[in-house]
């Protein structure tokens, strides 16, 4: 494993895979030609040949790539003022707009309302765990789960990525504490009954394990499994504070414009501490500190209670901080039985 996760996963192991041609597939008209947008980075102002090459050197095929990395990466890596990688990265932003690949920023509200409403859910099928979330987790948005371990943060990442995968869309894993196990989402989807025994190993094709998000894929779900702790771990004692600080910092800028820019649902889970100033109370909270905490749009917390386990909703900016109950079996995530 290289130091900079997000250089490893999402920059360097891009080479063979991002495409710099996506297709829309016209949904109401089959005959029709697939509409091609042109993506490549040259069709930005200033960007030649020479531009281009030191771009994809550092993984970047495309605009979606400039967008994702934003303004101060590009900068740094080609050597142009900031201001006009700005300037790339508002353009980029703006041909993706103009040909409906992301999100409108300028939405009047009731279309922003009706937008937000219409959003296709990723559920686990556990529903008191889904309840948490009106029903399942949307796109565009980042999910963090944090608790102590053996509490199922991996057993969830695993629940929804059988489901997804299970719709025939694809999931994207970076696996950054070697706990994913091919053979437990097939068992998963077959106890499910997403799958069978015969058609359960196509379905897995459908992950990308280590790989970076790719244009041609429909991803659904990025999973980051223990994306903080890696950090802790590589940047040990006080000393490297600030440097950690700041590659976690870079890390949670891209995944949330990941979540954006491939319109998907990015879930990544954290580790605990114990938090010795706490008198009263719990005094479990999650690594990573503000910049982490900041970084999501929601966070969960998952506690051992007994044999049961309880999902915490910890900070939303549309849920009530509710508890769900569930537990943990070959299915993944499941409602305890009442
Ligand atoms: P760390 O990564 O160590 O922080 O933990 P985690 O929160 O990711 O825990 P994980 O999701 O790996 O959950 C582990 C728990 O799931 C253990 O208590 C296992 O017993 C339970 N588990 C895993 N597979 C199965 C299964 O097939 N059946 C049942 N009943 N439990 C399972
Ligand atoms: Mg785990």
């Amino acid at each position: 494993m290289e130091k900079d996760i997000s250089n490893t996963h999402i920059e360097e192991d891009s080479n063979d895979t991002m495409s710099e041609i996506i297709e829309i597939e016209k949904t109401e008209e089959v005959e029709e030609p697939k509409l091609q947008v042109d993506l490549q980075v040259d069709q930005l102002d200033g960007v030649g040949a020479v531009t281009k090459k030191k771009l994809e050197a550092f993984g970047i095929k495309n605009i979606i790539d400039i967008c994702v990395r934003g303004g101060q990466e590009v900068s740094e890596i080609t050597g142009v003022d900031k201001a006009k990688a700005n300037n790339w990265v508002f353009n980029s932003q703006k041909i993706l707009e103009d040909n409906d690949l992301v999100r409108k920023t300028d939405m009047e509200i009731m279309e922003l309302l009706e937008y937000q409403e219409s959003q296709p859910r990723l559920a686990s099928k556990c529903e008191s765990f889904d309840g948490l979330f009106n029903g399942g987790l949307v796109s565009e948005s980042v999910y963090e789960v944090y608790g102590e371990f053996g509490c199922g943060k991996t057993q969830l990442c695993l629940t929804l990525t059988a489901e997804a995968i299970a719709q025939g869309q694809d999931v994207i894993w970076i696996d950054c504490e070697d706990t994913f196990k091919p053979r437990r989402l097939r068992e998963m989807l077959i106890a499910r009954e997403l799958a069978t025994e015969e058609n359960a190993n196509e379905m897995l094709e459908h992950v990308r394990y280590f790989y970076t998000p790719n244009t041609e894929l429909n991803v659904r779900l990025v999973v980051l499994d223990g994306a903080i702790g890696q950090f802790r771990e590589e940047y040990l004692g006080r000393g490297h504070l600030s440097v950690r600080q700041n590659q976690i910092a870079r890390l949670m800028t891209h995944i949330k414009n990941i979540s954006f820019y491939f319109r998907c649902v990015v879930l990544f889970t954290n580790q605990v501490q114990s938090d010795p100033s706490v008198m009263f109370g719990d005094p479990v909270k999650p690594i990573g500190g503000n910049i982490v905490a900041h970084a999501s749009t929601y966070r969960v917390y998952f506690k051992k209670s007994g044999k049961k386990r309880l999902a915490r909703m910890v900070d939303s900016p549309e849920h009530e901080m509710l508890d769900a109950a569930y537990q943990l079996t070959v299915k993944g995530i499941e409602d305890v039985e009442s």
